[in-house]
């Protein structure tokens, strides 16, 4: 499974990064942190054993691991050094340059331009096929600091930052406060838009998202189950849930990883993908959420390629370059089940 070619759409940076680098940049920044590796884990992580909350699962993206631009460089480069590991084909990776940058007050365009650096040479490396959505997080900053930021980081022009993402918390900012910035990025054409909605909130959100802000795609959305207009709206639209079922349940979204929804709207037809959203906090890694989806859905081998199939359609590439990537991903399938028999 962990060689299973595999597409991924929504995995955050921040929440991906290999927690024994991050020890590393803990001591050498002397952060108040434990010095014991098992007790840092144990602090920086969601623990397995944790009762799923929303807003605690939060809480543990920090931003002071930064000293300098070379500590971003460094953990970027090795979160995505390590992605190969999970059998990533390709990856839309996420990432907030207002976290990065707002401990230190780095400039938000070169953080930018770093991170992407970073993660394109750590790609090339290992022949990942990777883009970026940029993040921003509701409760982080206004609408108006958020569309100033947008349009300093539209000019960079980076080709292979491909879209843009709303995260955060959900339950205090619904995705209406943020339609000016959603309205001027599609008005200009630049890039397309996911936004976390019906995570932990009722499927309202969900529409709203789709309504207001546009979202041509729609993070986690699990509660999505509960409204059959609203999955007529989503295939018709094709607008793709990103599912991630082991963060469903440590937020609180899905109270039982065995019945979550992503067997039933896969089943109804549906347009859902599988992700892993925040390994590295959920002491998981994507792997562990394909091995749910065959052990509690039975999904099959084809099933799974379809779910990936299912992503590369709803990627955010160019159609020329989807259309190669996904020619390339079926070759790639090809040799997997050659070397599986
Ligand atoms: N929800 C909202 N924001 C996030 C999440 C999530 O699951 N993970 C990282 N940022
Ligand atoms: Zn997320």
């Amino acid at each position: 499974m962990r060689r299973f070619p595999k597409v991924e759409l929504h995995r955050h940076l921040e929440g991906t990064f290999p927690v024994g680098r991050l020890f590393e940049l803990s001591l050498k920044n002397n952060l108040n942190r434990p010095r014991d590796f098992e007790a840092f884990r144990r602090e920086v992580t969601f623990p397995k054993d944790s009762s799923p909350d929303f807003l605690a699962f939060l809480s543990k993206f920090h931003t002071d691991w930064y000293r300098s631009h070379d500590d971003v460089y460094f953990i970027t480069y090795h979160s995505v050094r390590d992605l190969v590991d999970d059998g990533l084909f390709y990856c839309e990776l996420r990432f907030s340059p207002e976290h990065f940058a707002l401990e230190n007050d780095f400039d938000r365009e070169e953080i930018t331009r770093l991170i992407v650096s970073a993660g394109n040479r750590a790609a090339e490396e290992t022949g990942l096929n990777l883009r970026y959505l940029l993040t921003f997080n509701r409760s982080k900053q206004t609408v108006e600091q958020m569309l100033a930021l947008y349009e300093r980081l539209k000019r960079l022009a980076l080709p292979q930052i491909v879209g843009i993402d709303l995260a955060g918390d959900e339950i205090n900012y619904p995705p209406e406060g943020f339609q000016a910035l959603f309205e001027k990025a599609r008005a200009d054409g630049l890039y397309k838009a996911t936004v976390h909605a019906g995570e932990v909130s009722p499927p309202a959100q969900i529409w709203e998202a789709i309504r207001s802000l546009h979202a041509d795609r729609i993070g986690h959305g699990t509660s999505a189950i509960e409204d059959p207009a609203l999955q007529e709206l989503l295939k018709e639209k094709g607008i793709a849930l990103e599912l991630c079922i082991t963060s469903n349940y440590q937020t609180g979204a899905w109270a039982d990883e065995r019945n979550h929804p992503i067997g039933e709207l896969y089943r109804r037809g549906v347009p859902v993908t599988l992700n892993s959203d925040d390994p590295f906090i959920q002491d998981t890694d994507l792997t562990d959420d394909y091995l749910k989806a065959v052990r509690f859905f039975g999904f099959t081998l084809e099933d799974l390629i379809q779910l990936n199939l299912n992503a590369l359609k709803a990627s955010f590439l160019p159609p020329e370059e989807a259309k190669k990537l996904t020619a390339e991903y079926l070759a790639r399938v090809d040799a997997f089940r050659r070397a599986c028999l």
